[in-house]
């Protein structure tokens, strides 16, 4: 590298920063300044030469006239985009209609009086200050330079904001920060875990943990009363632009509360960031839905609600027409459900209802029925099955004029429902049926406490096996588990998940109760969880809590589309690292020393 650059480097030689290249403006002028930072540009007008300095502050422009100090100028020469300088001038006004309206420091220029190269640097194998972007893998593994673009940089300032509002917020309402350990046993949550082996027990390993459920459970048998914690988890699961095998949570829990209290601090988070990150009030009040609600409405239990566009069930009427499938699936016990696109007969083609086909097919649909609505009838091919009376009853129940286009599914109840819901999204996206910058919050409440797990062909949790089921429900617990409903609720915002939580079970028989149902054995339970079960005896305190899923929180409210955009360092969709090339192999050495054998 030395060969490349044989150049000297200077030294900083007790030169100290007096501004940063954000700060500087007009009333400045005649100030002498020390700014350090990398070239982001520079043009060579020969006798004038001109550098943008960027620093985490922003971009101030530099001059060095060989009127003002021959030096600098003959060095300002060599400097080249990215290398590391400092430079000691006088703050200027710049000439009247050279001023850079687009810059906080556009109406300043330093004026060169002494220039020290700190560093030199090598071609970056990508312009960091470029309109053309390199390719995903080229940007992971030169993160550092990624990560000194200003917009990218911005990203990481509000993430700090909104952790800063966390705090401050659950501090005030008299929340503990406490640390809870990463070496630690499995946690439920649904996933496979991260394992680490032990050296001084061979043969034996921790697992990273999932959440901090448990621990935050035994802080309130503990009697700390409110806990939260800014904590990663880590999760060995399939990875998609919102998921990471490691992530941040804002974890929290509480003791003598119900979710009326967890729902209450989290509004009340929301709100401040909200106000203090947006600069704006918090869609209030937020709506609560259950999840049977959300299933049969939106198709999803986290519904994006910054638009209508329903889904309503016309199985009644669709079984009175003489369409065979309809009928058909009706009398087989299934539904016909439709969605209204007001105006949207002009909107889609033939071609354009066949790619809508495509997206309900994703979920599973066999078919895409539709119609346009015209002032005699219907243009569609179900047409001819639909009597006059009919059809306006159809158009009527849909709240349909000419011009709408209707769209309908018939198939069993949930193939139904999760085909139209990502149907309503993907016409929600094509016809930019929201703002960029609108939000929509909603709670999806009294989620079932189990479901069927086809792969495992058991009964599992749908949140984990720590939630109350609800009282009212509890009789059916052995009879019926699958119609038993939790105490669970998420928190949905513009169509993700951003948390979730529940009231937790705090007596053991209850708790042994819902092991036993999940077919987990006294055995397995106490060699699992036994310390969490023996802590139930001493004394555990009615309780509550939610996590907060923050880097996806982050990305929302900094308008970004993927969780990787507000990591510093996130891994690739195959929970690699580009840059340090994690995961590695072991050297034989280390596996043995952990007794571990080698895969051949
Ligand atoms: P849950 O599993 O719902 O609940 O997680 C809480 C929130 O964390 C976020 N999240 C993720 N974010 C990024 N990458 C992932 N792989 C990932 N997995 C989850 C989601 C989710 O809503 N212990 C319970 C909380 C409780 O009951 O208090 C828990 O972890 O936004």
């Amino acid at each position: 590298m030395t060969e490349k650059h044989p150049l000297q480097i200077d030294a900083l030689s007790g030169w100290k920063r007096t501004h940063d290249c954000g700060c500087l403006r007009k009333e400045d002028a005649g100030l002498e300044v020390i700014l350090m930072g990398w070239v982001n540009g520079r043009r060579d007008l020969g006798n004038l030469i001109f550098i943008d300095l960027r620093d985490r502050g922003g971009l101030t422009q530099v001059v060095f006239d060989p009127e003002v100090d021959p030096r600098s100028h003959e060095k300002a020469h060599i400097l080249r985009n990215e290398w590391v300088v400092a430079v000691k001038g006088r703050v200027s006004p710049r000439l009247e209609g050279r001023e850079n309206r687009d810059l906080p420091t556009g109406e300043i220029e330093i004026k060169a009086l002494e220039l020290r190269i700190l560093n030199h640097t090598d071609t970056p194998p990508f312009q960091v200050d470029g309109m053309v972007d390199a390719s995903e893998a080229l940007r992971m593994k030169y993160r550092y330079l990624e990560l000194r673009r200003p917009q990218v940089l911005e990203n990481f300032r509000k993430r700090h904001h909104i952790a800063t509002v966390v705090r401050s917020t659950l501090n005030s309402k008299g929340f503990l920060e406490v640390e809870t350990p990463f070496l630690t046993r499995s946690t439920p949550e649904g996933a496979r875990d991260y394992v680490v082996p032990s050296r001084v027990n061979p043969g034996m390993f921790y697992a990273l943990p999932q959440s901090p459920q448990l621990f935050k459970q035994l802080l309130m048998v503990a009697g700390f009363d409110r806990y939260y914690q800014i904590v990663r988890c880590f999760r060995d699961e399939d990875l998609r632009a919102d998921r990471q095998p490691e992530f941040t949570q804002v974890d929290m829990e509480m003791s003598f509360a119900d979710e009326e209290g967890v729902m209450q601090v989290i509004e009340d988070l929301m709100k401040a960031l909200f106000h203090e990150v947006l600069g704006r009030p918090m869609p209030a009040p937020i709506p609560r839905i259950t999840y049977h609600e959300a299933m049969e409405r939106y198709g999803t239990d986290r519904p994006d609600l910054r638009f209508g566009m329903e889904m309503e069930d016309i199985s009644e009427l669709a079984a009175r027409s003489d369409f065979r499938i309809f009928r058909g699936t009706v009398e087989e016990g299934g539904v016909v459900k439709a969605l209204t696109v007001h105006g949207g007969a002009g909107e889609f083609s033939r071609k354009g209802i066949d790619e809508l086909a495509a997206t309900t097919s994703e979920g599973g649909a066999r078919g895409l029925a539709w119609a346009k609505v015209t002032e005699g009838g219907w243009q569609s091919s179900l047409d001819k099955f639909f009597d006059g009376s009919l059809k306006a009853r159809v158009n009527e129940r849909l709240g349909a004029a000419p011009g709408d286009l209707l769209l309908m599914v018939a198939d069993k109840r949930p193939t139904a429902n999760r085909s139209l819901g990502l149907l309503r999204l993907e016409i929600a996206r094509r016809l930019k049926l929201y703002e960029a910058d609108q939000f929509a919050l909603a709670w999806i409440t009294r989620f079932p406490l189990f479901e069927w797990d086809e792969e495992q062909d058991r009964l599992v949790s749908v949140h984990h096996p720590f939630t109350s089921p609800m009282e009212e429900d509890m009789d059916l617990l052995e009879s019926n588990p699958e119609g038993v409903r939790s105490r669970a609720y998420d928190l949905v915002l513009n169509g993700a998940e951003i948390g979730g939580g529940s009231v937790r079970i705090h007596t053991l028989p209850m708790q042994a109760r819902i092991f036993r149902i999940l077919g987990i054995s006294e055995e397995e339970a106490g060699v699992k969880f036994g310390f969490f079960l023996e802590a139930l005896k001493y004394g555990a305190p009615p309780h509550a809590g939610m996590a907060l899923g923050f880097d996806r929180l982050v990305a929302i409210l900094a308008g970004v589309s993927s969780i990787r955009e507000v990591i510093a360092f996130p891994k690739t969709t195959s929970a690699s690292c580009p840059l340090t090339e994690a995961p590695a192999p072991l050297d034989e050495a280390q596996l043995r020393e952990l007794g571990l054998k080698p895969i051949r």
